[in-house]
């Protein structure tokens, strides 16, 4: 795992997409891997700058999100794929019928989930997946206790997770109570990951993944099994992690 430490949440989002468009520059027909959530909204913005001013073209690149909320129709406000439609996919030249998102609408969600790992199967895999973390340590939306062997499958959201997110929401009550989301295993099956951390609130997280071995309580853990990581995060989110220990987490 290497580590990134930068200044603040700007700096975070500028080399994180630096890491993407490098990656889209060097394989045009990457399959990108691609995370919700207010982490790698900055990154999306430097995305679609990048793609305006220097003309980085996603013509050719495929997109599998991790993650949707099981009963939101992808043009809900609050649906994952509505969220990638505004922050990201309009300002790209990405061609629609290259975007895919687990569909939380299926009448048969594990038929669903199947459909989900034979199409990242089809596309040959992910070559670089970002990823955030939630507090308890959850990637994806694999809360603690998820075991590391899942692929894409229907989680029921902890009142931990849905407590975070009900602030895009009216209230707690309008946050589904379950989600379809990669498992870790397809998320370690990717060839390169990138997880962002930004603020005080991920200190917590941040620490327990330098300090805690692979175990299935701490999902995040799992990424220390996987070859390929980086981790950009800023110095509020390493607040807890002593320095001369960053090279300690693998
Ligand atoms: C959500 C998403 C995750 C995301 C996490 C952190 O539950 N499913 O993919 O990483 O929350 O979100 P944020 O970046 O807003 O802190």
């Amino acid at each position: 795992m290497r580590i990134i430490r930068v200044k603040n949440r700007w700096e975070m989002s500028e080399k994180a997409a630096q890491v993407i468009i490098e990656k889209v520059k060097t394989h045009p027909f990457a399959v990108l891997g691609l995370a919700t959530g207010g982490t790698p909204k900055g990154t999306y913005v430097n995305l679609i700058e990048n793609h305006q001013k220097e003309g980085t073209s996603y013509a050719g690149v495929r997109t599998v999100n991790l993650d949707e909320y099981v009963g939101l129709p992808p043009d809900h406000k609050n649906s994952y794929h509505h969220f990638m439609n505004k922050h990201l996919f309009r300002g790209l030249d990405l061609p629609e019928e290259q975007i895919f998102l687990p569909n939380g609408m299926a009448d048969d969600l594990d038929a669903e989930c199947r459909r989900y790992d034979a199409l990242i199967d089809a596309l040959g895999g992910i070559d670089l997946q970002l990823l955030g973390i939630g507090k308890n340590g959850h990637i994806g939306f694999n809360e603690p206790d998820t075991s590391f062997q899942t692929k894409t499958h229907v989680v029921e959201l902890t009142h931990s997770t849905r407590k975070a997110n009900a602030r895009f929401f009216e209230n707690i009550n309008e946050v589904p109570t379950h989600a379809i989301t990669m498992g870790i295993a397809s998320i370690l099956a990717s060839k390169e990951i990138l997880l962002l951390a930004s603020g005080k609130n991920k200190a917590e997280a941040m620490r327990r993944l330098w300090e805690e071995d692979v175990n299935e309580a701490f999902p995040a853990s799992a990424l220390k099994m996987h070859e390929h990581v980086i981790v950009i995060a800023d110095e509020d989110a390493l607040s807890l992690v002593d320095r001369d220990r960053h090279s300690r987490a693998r």
